[in-house]
């Protein structure tokens, strides 16, 4: 399955729900994960993202291996969003900031 890390943290910009086929996003109150079990790797949310934000779980930046477990456990209790909304107020701020772990919202 494909994984939401980190640089979506205080941005959501949400344009890969628009593209997604099978709707398997969730929403946090400053984080989208992906549902693993739904997600059929077509591929399409990952270009789509402002933040580069997507990766197949397989090529998940090292320092970021943990948001594999954090969108297989957030998706269960977080509701599914299927239509593309506004960003985040300073997502346009902290789109490129790393260091965001601390601020995600669970
Ligand atoms: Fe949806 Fe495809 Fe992205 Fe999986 S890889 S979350 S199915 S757009
Ligand atoms: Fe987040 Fe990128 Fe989607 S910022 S909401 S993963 S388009």
């Amino acid at each position: 399955a494909y994984v939401v890390a980190e640089p979506c943290i205080k941005c959501k910009y949400t344009d890969c729900v628009e593209v997604c086929p099978v709707d398997c996003f969730y929403e946090g109150q400053n984080f989208l994960v992906i549902h693993p079990d739904e997600c059929i790797d077509c591929g399409a949310c990952e270009p789509a993202c402002p933040t580069k934000a997507i990766f197949p779980e397989e090529s998940l930046p090292e320092k970021w291996k943990e948001y594999t477990g954090l969108n297989a456990d957030l998706c269960k209790t977080w509701p599914n969003i299927t239509e593309k909304k506004d960003p985040l107020p300073d997502a346009d701020k902290f789109k490129d900031v790393e260091g965001k772990r601390g601020d995600l919202v669970m």
